[in-house]
Protein backbone atom coordinates (compact mmCIF):
# COMPACT_ATOMS: atom_id res chain seq x y z
CA UNK A 1 0.00 0.00 0.00
CA UNK A 2 1.50 3.52 -0.81
CA UNK A 3 2.52 5.66 2.47
CA UNK A 4 0.50 8.59 3.46
CA UNK A 5 3.69 10.58 3.55
CA UNK A 6 4.65 9.82 -0.35
CA UNK A 7 1.25 10.23 -0.99
CA UNK A 8 1.11 13.57 0.71
CA UNK A 9 4.50 14.78 -0.98
CA UNK A 10 3.68 14.15 -4.25
CA UNK A 11 0.54 15.80 -3.73
CA UNK A 12 2.48 19.06 -2.89
CA UNK A 13 4.62 18.76 -5.60
CA UNK A 14 1.85 18.17 -7.95
CA UNK A 15 0.08 21.39 -6.31
CA UNK A 16 3.55 23.21 -6.86
CA UNK A 17 3.88 22.53 -10.80
CA UNK A 18 0.45 23.38 -11.27
CA UNK A 19 0.41 26.46 -9.27
CA UNK A 20 3.93 27.53 -11.09
CA UNK A 21 3.23 26.50 -14.49
CA UNK A 22 -0.02 28.17 -14.69
CA UNK A 23 0.79 31.43 -16.98
CA UNK A 24 4.26 30.16 -17.73
CA UNK A 25 4.15 30.25 -22.32
CA UNK A 26 1.74 30.59 -24.75
CA UNK A 27 1.10 27.12 -27.06
CA UNK A 28 3.61 27.65 -29.94
CA UNK A 29 3.98 25.08 -33.24
CA UNK A 30 7.11 25.89 -35.44
CA UNK A 31 8.46 23.71 -38.19
CA UNK A 32 11.99 23.54 -39.32
CA UNK A 33 13.70 20.97 -41.72
CA UNK A 34 10.17 19.36 -42.15
CA UNK A 35 9.86 18.21 -38.70
CA UNK A 36 6.99 20.33 -36.08
CA UNK A 37 8.49 21.93 -32.38
CA UNK A 38 5.15 22.38 -30.91
CA UNK A 39 4.04 22.98 -27.02
CA UNK A 40 2.32 19.82 -25.54
CA UNK A 41 -1.43 18.53 -25.94
CA UNK A 42 -3.16 16.30 -23.78
CA UNK A 43 -3.60 14.05 -26.71
CA UNK A 44 0.17 13.00 -27.37
CA UNK A 45 0.28 12.36 -23.53
CA UNK A 46 0.01 8.43 -24.14
CA UNK A 47 1.93 8.13 -26.66
CA UNK A 48 5.19 10.19 -24.88
CA UNK A 49 4.27 7.91 -21.82
CA UNK A 50 4.72 4.99 -24.53
CA UNK A 51 8.06 6.41 -26.05
CA UNK A 52 9.54 7.22 -22.69
CA UNK A 53 8.59 3.70 -21.46
CA UNK A 54 10.63 2.45 -24.67
CA UNK A 55 13.37 5.06 -23.98
CA UNK A 56 14.24 4.64 -20.03
CA UNK A 57 12.15 1.22 -19.09
CA UNK A 58 10.72 3.31 -17.25
CA UNK A 59 7.25 4.40 -16.54
CA UNK A 60 6.60 8.13 -15.70
CA UNK A 61 5.99 8.69 -12.30
CA UNK A 62 2.59 8.87 -11.39
CA UNK A 63 2.36 12.80 -10.41
CA UNK A 64 4.05 14.27 -13.37
CA UNK A 65 1.43 12.39 -15.44
CA UNK A 66 -1.27 14.34 -13.77
CA UNK A 67 0.84 17.17 -13.95
CA UNK A 68 1.00 16.53 -17.91
CA UNK A 69 -2.75 16.03 -17.77
CA UNK A 70 -3.00 19.20 -16.49
CA UNK A 71 0.05 21.53 -17.79
CA UNK A 72 0.82 19.78 -21.07
CA UNK A 73 0.75 22.72 -22.97
CA UNK A 74 2.93 24.88 -20.51
CA UNK A 75 5.57 22.10 -19.38
CA UNK A 76 5.81 19.17 -22.22
CA UNK A 77 7.34 20.16 -25.88
CA UNK A 78 6.99 18.09 -28.73
CA UNK A 79 9.10 17.01 -31.75
CA UNK A 80 6.63 15.96 -33.99
CA UNK A 81 7.38 14.68 -37.87
CA UNK A 82 5.41 16.21 -40.93
CA UNK A 83 3.11 13.69 -40.62
CA UNK A 84 2.01 14.44 -37.29
CA UNK A 85 3.88 11.34 -35.69
CA UNK A 86 5.81 11.68 -31.69
CA UNK A 87 9.34 11.68 -32.53
CA UNK A 88 10.42 13.70 -29.09
CA UNK A 89 9.76 14.65 -26.18
CA UNK A 90 10.73 17.32 -23.60
CA UNK A 91 9.28 17.14 -19.94
CA UNK A 92 9.86 20.18 -17.26
CA UNK A 93 8.78 20.50 -14.08
CA UNK A 94 9.03 22.52 -10.99
CA UNK A 95 11.15 21.26 -7.56
CA UNK A 96 10.29 23.17 -4.28
CA UNK A 97 14.83 24.08 -4.47
CA UNK A 98 14.71 25.48 -7.58
CA UNK A 99 11.42 27.22 -8.05
CA UNK A 100 11.97 29.76 -5.47
CA UNK A 101 14.93 31.37 -7.77
CA UNK A 102 12.69 31.12 -11.23
CA UNK A 103 14.37 28.10 -12.40
CA UNK A 104 12.10 25.39 -14.86
CA UNK A 105 14.08 21.94 -14.52
CA UNK A 106 14.03 19.79 -17.85
CA UNK A 107 13.74 16.49 -16.13
CA UNK A 108 13.27 14.33 -19.38
CA UNK A 109 14.39 14.53 -22.90
CA UNK A 110 13.85 12.00 -25.30
CA UNK A 111 14.41 11.13 -29.53
CA UNK A 112 13.27 7.94 -30.38
CA UNK A 113 15.18 5.54 -31.26
CA UNK A 114 15.54 5.97 -35.32
CA UNK A 115 15.78 9.65 -35.14
CA UNK A 116 18.66 9.69 -32.83
CA UNK A 117 21.77 11.33 -33.58
CA UNK A 118 21.21 13.76 -36.09
CA UNK A 119 21.16 16.77 -33.48
CA UNK A 120 17.21 16.55 -32.77
CA UNK A 121 17.82 16.56 -29.26
CA UNK A 122 20.17 19.50 -29.21
CA UNK A 123 17.21 21.44 -31.53
CA UNK A 124 14.60 20.28 -29.40
CA UNK A 125 15.82 21.86 -26.11
CA UNK A 126 16.73 24.81 -27.81
CA UNK A 127 13.26 25.28 -28.42
CA UNK A 128 12.07 24.73 -25.43
CA UNK A 129 14.76 27.30 -23.47
CA UNK A 130 13.23 29.63 -26.27
CA UNK A 131 9.68 29.22 -25.49
CA UNK A 132 10.52 29.88 -21.75
CA UNK A 133 12.68 32.96 -22.89
CA UNK A 134 11.44 36.76 -22.01
CA UNK A 135 8.79 35.16 -19.50
CA UNK A 136 9.47 35.33 -15.32
CA UNK A 137 11.64 32.82 -15.19
CA UNK A 138 15.66 33.20 -14.54
CA UNK A 139 17.19 29.40 -16.06
CA UNK A 140 16.09 26.52 -16.97
CA UNK A 141 18.31 23.25 -15.46
CA UNK A 142 18.88 19.92 -16.41
CA UNK A 143 21.20 16.93 -15.48
CA UNK A 144 23.00 14.30 -17.31
CA UNK A 145 24.32 11.67 -15.15
CA UNK A 146 28.22 11.21 -15.44
CA UNK A 147 27.93 8.42 -18.03
CA UNK A 148 25.88 9.79 -20.76
CA UNK A 149 28.21 11.60 -22.94
CA UNK A 150 25.18 12.10 -25.13
CA UNK A 151 22.94 13.91 -22.84
CA UNK A 152 25.62 16.17 -21.51
CA UNK A 153 27.01 16.87 -25.01
CA UNK A 154 23.07 17.47 -25.91
CA UNK A 155 22.34 20.17 -23.05
CA UNK A 156 26.13 21.81 -23.60
CA UNK A 157 25.53 22.01 -27.02
CA UNK A 158 22.14 23.46 -26.98
CA UNK A 159 23.67 26.10 -24.56
CA UNK A 160 23.45 24.82 -20.78
CA UNK A 161 27.12 24.82 -19.08
CA UNK A 162 27.91 22.64 -16.08
CA UNK A 163 27.34 24.41 -12.62
CA UNK A 164 27.37 21.34 -10.23
CA UNK A 165 28.04 17.87 -9.26
CA UNK A 166 25.40 16.22 -8.11
CA UNK A 167 26.34 13.21 -5.92
CA UNK A 168 22.93 11.17 -5.80
CA UNK A 169 22.80 10.25 -8.64
CA UNK A 170 26.38 11.13 -9.81
CA UNK A 171 25.24 13.65 -12.01
CA UNK A 172 26.48 16.92 -13.96
CA UNK A 173 23.93 19.73 -12.96
CA UNK A 174 23.58 22.22 -16.26
CA UNK A 175 21.98 25.50 -15.83
CA UNK A 176 20.60 27.54 -19.16
CA UNK A 177 20.30 31.28 -18.50
CA UNK A 178 16.79 32.82 -19.46
CA UNK A 179 15.93 36.96 -20.33
CA UNK A 180 13.57 37.30 -17.21
CA UNK A 181 11.21 39.99 -18.30
CA UNK A 182 8.86 40.51 -15.02
C1 LIG B 1 20.15 11.50 -25.17
C2 LIG B 1 19.26 11.72 -26.39
C3 LIG B 1 18.08 12.60 -26.01
C4 LIG B 1 20.12 12.40 -27.46
O1 LIG B 1 19.30 12.65 -28.58
P1 LIG B 1 19.86 12.70 -30.07
O2 LIG B 1 18.91 13.49 -30.89
O3 LIG B 1 20.19 11.35 -30.54
O4 LIG B 1 21.22 13.50 -29.86
P2 LIG B 1 21.84 14.51 -30.90
O5 LIG B 1 21.86 13.90 -32.25
O6 LIG B 1 21.14 15.83 -30.71
O7 LIG B 1 23.34 14.56 -30.36
C5 LIG B 1 23.73 15.39 -29.31
C6 LIG B 1 25.23 15.33 -29.17
O8 LIG B 1 25.55 14.15 -28.46
C7 LIG B 1 26.76 13.63 -28.95
N1 LIG B 1 26.51 12.28 -29.41
C8 LIG B 1 25.46 11.81 -30.14
N2 LIG B 1 25.57 10.49 -30.33
C9 LIG B 1 26.70 10.12 -29.68
C10 LIG B 1 27.36 8.88 -29.50
N3 LIG B 1 26.86 7.74 -30.01
N4 LIG B 1 28.51 8.87 -28.78
C11 LIG B 1 29.01 10.00 -28.24
N5 LIG B 1 28.43 11.22 -28.40
C12 LIG B 1 27.30 11.25 -29.11
C13 LIG B 1 27.26 14.52 -30.04
O9 LIG B 1 28.17 15.45 -29.50
C14 LIG B 1 26.01 15.21 -30.48
O10 LIG B 1 26.25 16.46 -31.00
P3 LIG B 1 26.72 16.59 -32.55
O11 LIG B 1 25.76 15.80 -33.34
O12 LIG B 1 26.62 18.06 -32.82
O13 LIG B 1 28.11 16.08 -32.57
C15 LIG B 1 18.74 10.39 -27.00
O14 LIG B 1 19.85 9.55 -27.22
C16 LIG B 1 17.75 9.66 -26.13
O15 LIG B 1 16.54 9.86 -26.27
N6 LIG B 1 18.24 8.79 -25.26
C17 LIG B 1 17.38 8.05 -24.32
C18 LIG B 1 16.81 8.96 -23.27
C19 LIG B 1 17.87 9.72 -22.50
O16 LIG B 1 18.84 9.13 -22.03
N7 LIG B 1 17.68 11.05 -22.34
C20 LIG B 1 18.67 11.94 -21.70
C21 LIG B 1 18.54 12.03 -20.26
S1 LIG B 1 17.09 12.88 -19.72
Amino acid sequence: MPDFHHLQHDFKLWQLNLRLSRHLRGPFRREEDGFIYASGALRYLKDVEKLHMQLFRKPLLGWLTWVYRFRAAQLMTLLLSPSGELVGYSLCMFNAAEASEHIVHEVYVGIAPTYQGRGLSIKLRRAVAESYNHGHLSAISTLAGVDDIKALRSAQKAGYAITKFSAKPPAHYLVHPLTRRF
